[in-house]
């Protein structure tokens, strides 16, 4: 059965949404990386009605304009102070054609996991049928708050009573309206003008047009929704996060069925917006928000939050908490990494543990393993930063760039004071501050010559512990010493110790 584009769509996103508690609008929460709203006109769009209109009032400076954001051709109608579901419907009913004729389709701002296809079913439902209405219901085990739908000896729905208005035996029915329906345009316009507010919120329901049809001998049809969540409304915040773990419950089923192998889906969220290859793999406690997109087979996780990354094939990203980056393919992240906008790492590169980089243009093969902070960096191919470097970018008014070039090996514990450039195949030694250009191979070095004040400790500190370990030290290495010159007399001339290595041997130790 299919069914023809609605004439129009109508959605409900008027009221205060008080039981939330929050100085934000309801609609506006959102569950999955996008708001209710955001939701439920994804769901319409699929429907290309010819007219889309979001009935707003409540917070209305909030609520407008991200309807304007979600959809540029939308329609905002405002609702006046009447309230209640079927004063919203007419308010905007209002700001369509006088003459509009053919399937109005109203739903709710706040039901966000309806999807197009059932909307689509309902509205196929109600044109093969040629009812003045019809309503998605759904049967629920605790059909509290919701208004109840009545059917007759035959079946047939003969009306529906909201909770608050609702008789014992009335309330013991657990069919519910979802609050989605399609109308004939003609007699929702002429009904809606008919309802009163003669109920317990002194409201005018929308509810109570099912209640004029039946009168009027009009057709009535009510479709089950098979599938219970999409009729479910956000009214708590208890709502919000059991909706908001089914979507995402969904979400992972749908990329699992891909390809995707999600190692523990109930501590792994996935944004509606995101996009994974097959092979992607999932560890537990991952966070995947925004527009992030993951290549085939990398690795992800655990505990990693990615917000509008790029994640390159076979790249290992691992407790990492990364925003506005590219993380090329087969490259490494992590542990303990926090790539900040503006990171691109290439191919086979490395952003080790304990690293902040930002703005930050690491080429491929190019490393920063460990301890580190690369801000307004560039570093070129293939070049090794060294252990607790950082890019020293901003001199307390402005920010200045670093360029590494290729092939570089910088020493430990450096501090590269931008703007400063270090040539292709440079080095650097440990402990530089680097405040000068480097030629291309050349070594820069900007620490002094290392000195020692024999025996200091004894002499000042003496009778601790520190001093007794050097006097003992200071014993055996002579007598070590001398049998080490006693050896080495037995050794031809080139395999002796000459006094370059053991300069060096002390340096290291
Ligand atoms: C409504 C239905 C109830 C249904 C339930 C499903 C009526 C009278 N009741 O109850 O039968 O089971 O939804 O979730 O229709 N809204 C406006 N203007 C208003 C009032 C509400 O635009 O004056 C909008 C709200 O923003 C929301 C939707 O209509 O998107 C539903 O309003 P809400 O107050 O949540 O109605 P419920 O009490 O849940
Ligand atoms: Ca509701």
């Amino acid at each position: 059965m299919t069914a023809d584009p609605p004439a129009a769509v109508i959605v409900l996103a008027a009221g205060g949404g008080t039981r939330m508690k929050s100085a934000k609008p309801k609609v506006l929460h959102t569950i999955g990386g996008r708001t209710l709203l955001g939701h439920v006109l994804n769901a319409v769009h699929g429907l290309d009605p010819e007219h889309l209109v979001v009935v707003v009032r409540h917070q209305r400076d909030l609520v407008a304009p991200h309807v304007g954001e979600l959809d540029t051709a939308a329609i905002v109608a405002d609702q006046d102070d009447v309230a209640g579901t079927g004063r919203a419907t007419q308010c905007g009913l209002q700001r369509l054609p006088a003459d509009l004729s053919g399937t109005v389709l109203v739903t709710y701002g706040d039901v966000p996991l309806q999807t197009t296809q059932t909307l689509g079913s309902l509205i196929a439902a109600h044109q093969a049928e040629g009812n003045a209405v019809t309503v998605l219901t759904a049967e629920l085990n605790d059909p509290f708050g919701y208004g109840r739908v009545l059917r007759d000896a035959a079946g047939a729905v003969s009306a529906i009573v909201e909770e608050k208005d609702a008789t014992p035996e009335q309330r013991a029915a657990h069919e519910v309206n979802s609050g989605i329906f399609a109308f004939d345009a003609d007699f929702l316009r002429a009904a809606l003008s008919r309802v009163g507010t003669e109920n317990a919120a002194g409201e005018v329901y929308l509810t109570d047009v099912v209640g004029i049809a039946v009168q009027d001998g009009r057709r009535v049809g009510g479709l089950q929704a098979s599938d219970v969540c999409q009729t479910e409304g956000v009214n708590t915040r208890a709502q919000l996060a059991a909706l908001g773990r089914e979507l995402n419950r969904r979400e992972l089923e749908r990329w699992m069925s891909e390809g995707v192998e999600v190692i523990d889906p109930a501590t792994t969220w996935v944004d509606v917006t995101v996009q994974l290859a097959p092979d992607v793999t999932l560890k537990p406690g991952v966070q995947l928000h925004g527009a992030t997109t993951v290549e085939a087979a990398a690795v992800i996780g655990p505990d990693t939050t990615l917000t509008d990354v790029t994640v390159g094939a076979r790249a290992q990203v691992v407790r990492t908490h990364a925003l506005g980056a590219v993380i090329g393919e087969r490259s490494s992240v992590g542990p303990f990494a926090y790539l900040r906008p503006g990171t691109v790492l290439g191919t086979a590169g490395k952003i080790g543990t304990f690293v902040e980089t930002k703005n930050a243009d690491i080429a491929a093969g190019a490393k920063v393993p460990h301890l580190s902070y690369a801000g307004d960096a560039t570093i070129g191919e293939g070049s090794n930063i060294g252990a607790g470097t950082i890019f020293a970018n901003y001199d307390g008014v402005a920010k200045h760039a670093t360029t590494v070039g290729a092939r570089c090996s910088t020493g430990s514990n450096n501090t590269f004071v931008a703007p400063v450039e270090i040539g292709d195949g440079a080095s650097t030694g440990a402990g530089t501050v680097v405040r000068r250009d480097v030629p291309p191979g050349a070594l820069a070095i900007s620490t002094g010559p290392q000195r020692h004040i024999d025996d200091w400790v004894q002499r000042k500190r003496p009778g601790t512990l520190a001093a007794a370990a050097a006097t003992a030290a200071t014993a055996a290495g002579a007598a070590g010493t001398a049998q080490a010159a006693s050896e080495g007399a037995d050794l031809p001339e080139e395999a002796r110790p000459t006094g370059d290595q053991l300069t060096r041997e002390e340096a290291r130790g």
